[in-house]
């Protein structure tokens, strides 16, 4: 069969999905993919780390019972549906590959390179970048038509949202497949131009930079301003409880690419966030970031980011 309007021949739904990387958005897309009855299998580097990808979804979807949003039997069908693997070649017989690697282009770009010559030709590959432009992918893809933007919120299970992103490349079928995924996994699409940042970054990434900046400026204290915008303005977490829960190396990354990309200050990484990343206090995954999370609840670090005449 061939669709009319596109002259393209009729692809089955999604049904055997790919993931490459098994970090925490890796993780979160897998279990999402296995919960709405696809056949998921996850790609890491090495066993420790496709274990710890296991372990991770296990773990959430243990959390997801305990709240009453899931059953047992619901579990273990998920679970069932998951397998792990450290062989890009046991990818060949997705119909899409989403990969959620590093946040680097050429890594990126290297990963679609030796994926291409495995795949079918009629499996789309998606990046779940944060920042990059997907046009960047294009080439290295080998199939530009076949090729969009999937980016998925942390954390996964619980983030409705999925911006789609389409590249002037991308062919009407793909586009097509990729929302009609988006739906079958349960979550919301929203079509965004393949700019760095999409839309949810380029709005956020400002936002938590201003906080800082705010921070830095004596505005007021991480504790007040996080909770001026959680009463004030009904956000689920203030400004410096996102950073730490996203890590501040991720959006320290995130606003490098956004900076480059766009030369607007409103990009630039503040200095104090330079300096906690240089540290290594980068949020809730190290212990310590804006706030300390070595106690419960957290309280917010100490460090004095004034100069020493205004102290
Ligand atoms: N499985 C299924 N459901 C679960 C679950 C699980 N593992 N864990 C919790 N839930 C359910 C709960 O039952 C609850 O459902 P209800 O609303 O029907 O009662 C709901 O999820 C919320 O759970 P909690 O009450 O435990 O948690 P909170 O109310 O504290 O919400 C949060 C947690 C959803 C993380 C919320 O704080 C939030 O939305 N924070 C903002 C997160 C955000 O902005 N993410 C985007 C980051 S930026 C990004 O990812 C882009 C990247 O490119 C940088």
């Amino acid at each position: 069969m061939t669709d009319l309007t596109s002259g393209e021949p009729d692809l089955p739904k999604i049904g055997r999905v790919g993931v490459v990387g098994g970090g925490l958005m890796g993780a979160g897309i897998a279990q999402v993919a296995a919960q709405a009855g696809l056949a998921t299998i996850v790609r890491e580097l090495t066993e420790p780390l496709a274990s710890r990808a296991r372990d991770a979804i296990g773990r959430s979807l243990a959390r997801g019972i305990e709240k009453g949003k899931l059953t047992t039997d619901a579990r273990d069908a998920a679970l069932a549906r998951l397998t792990f693997t450290t062989r890009l070649d046991d990818l060949g017989a997705c119909d899409l590959v989403v990969e959620a690697v590093v946040e680097d282009l050429e890594a990126k770009n290297a990963l679609w390179r030796d994926l291409h010559p495995v795949c079918a030709p009629s499996t789309i590959f998606a990046s779940n970048t944060s920042s990059l432009t997907i046009a960047a992918m294009a080439t290295a893809s080998g199939r530009p038509d076949r090729l969009v933007g999937l980016h998925f919120f942390n954390p996964v299970p619980l983030m409705r949202l999925v911006e789609v992103v389409r590249t002037i490349t991308t062919s009407a079928q793909t586009f097509d497949r990729a929302m009609t995924f988006v739906r079958q996994i349960g979550k919301q699409p929203i079509v965004a131009r393949d700019g760095s940042g999409f839309v949810v970054n380029r709005l956020l990434i400002p936002y938590m930079l201003d906080a800082i900046r705010a921070l830095e400026n004596g505005v007021g204290t991480v504790t007040d301003i996080d909770a001026g915008m959680q009463l004030g303005a009904g956000h689920p977490m203030g400004p410096f409880t996102l950073l730490d829960f996203v890590g501040l190396d991720t959006v320290q990354r995130v606003a490098e690419v956004m900076f480059d990309e766009y030369r607007e200050q409103r990009f630039a990484p503040p200095p104090l966030l330079r300096h906690l990343v240089l540290a290594g206090h980068l949020g809730r995954k190290t212990g310590r970031g804006f706030y300390d999370h070595s106690v419960d609840p957290p309280i917010p670090s100490s460090f004095d980011h004034r100069h020493p005449e205004e102290r």
